[in-house]
């Protein structure tokens, strides 16, 4: 086997992305989002929803850190990225277009973390703890559910029936998943991503892939949208407002 290319991690790590970078991630616009209601699942330290709900979006973060005081949750956070800023400069399977350097790329993570901790103090109420495979939400509760940096890219560490069960339990809260990357730490497609794909427990659900311009990890420019079809007597019915018209074509840059 060849020698490992990326980051070596024993642990699910405490990074948060802020809602730029999810907008890059997942081909979103703020347009597209108004009026949806939107879950970031495993959100950790990420300041979309607080970024969001500024900017008048309705979204809420759920992760199994927030049981956790915003003392510890902050020394977590700032030890890990700490590990992750030292170890990341020399593996060769980042592009470093965007944020240039590892200092660049850390002061990403660090204005998350603090923008995340400020809300997470304030406005707890934006903030459910729990633990997947299980989402302690009612059946449809959100239009969109957006899963960063956990499932696909942690398949050394997570098995396949937790990936199975999480997507499962997030379909039945969300009419529509995306999940970024759908690549590892090495860079490799998951393989998780074809077996779920050809389950027949998701015969109801479609796996689009959608490419966007946005690329660190390489390979990662793009990102996994799953939906499930509508029951035929649901088929006729007419949402108020619609992900599919919300969003543009599948497939394309969204010009982010
Ligand atoms: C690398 S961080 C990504 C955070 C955020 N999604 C982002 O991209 O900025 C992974 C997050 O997954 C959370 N996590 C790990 N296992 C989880 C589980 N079983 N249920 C909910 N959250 C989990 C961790 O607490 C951590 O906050």
């Amino acid at each position: 086997m060849p020698p490992p290319q990326g980051l070596q991690l024993d642990r699910v790590v405490l990074l948060g992305r802020t809602y730029d970078e999810y907008v890059r991630f997942f081909g979103l616009t703020e347009k597209a989002m108004r009026g949806l209601k939107i879950l970031d699942a495993a959100a950790g330290v990420s300041s979309f929803t607080a970024e969001a709900r500024q900017r008048g979006l309705n979204a809420t973060a759920f992760d199994r850190i927030y049981e956790m005081p915003a003392g510890a949750i902050e020394k977590q956070s700032s030890r890990d990225l700490d590990e992750v800023a030292r170890n990341i400069g020399d593996k060769s399977v980042y592009r470093w277009g965007f944020y240039k350097s590892p200092q660049g790329m850390r002061s990403y993570r660090a204005r998350a973390a603090e923008t995340f901790l400020k809300d997470f103090q304030s406005h707890s109420q934006h903030y459910v703890p729990g633990s997947l495979p299980s989402a302690p939400f009612a059946d449809g509760q959100f239009d969109l559910t957006l899963v960063s940096y956990l499932l696909f890219v942690y398949e050394d560490q997570l098995t396949f029936d937790f990936h199975k069960q999480s997507l499962r339990e997030l379909l039945r809260v969300s009419r529509e998943i995306r999940i970024y990357p759908t690549v590892t730490f090495e860079a490799h497609p998951s393989t998780f991503l074809d077996l779920l794909r050809n389950d027949a427990d998701f015969r109801d659900c479609s796996f689009v892939e959608v490419t966007t311009d946005f690329e660190f990890l390489r390979n990662s420019n793009r990102f996994l949208k799953v939906t499930r079809h509508a029951p035929p007597a649901a088929r006729h019915y007419r949402a108020s407002r619609s992900i599919t018209s919300a969003f543009p074509a599948e497939g394309g840059c969204l010009g982010l």
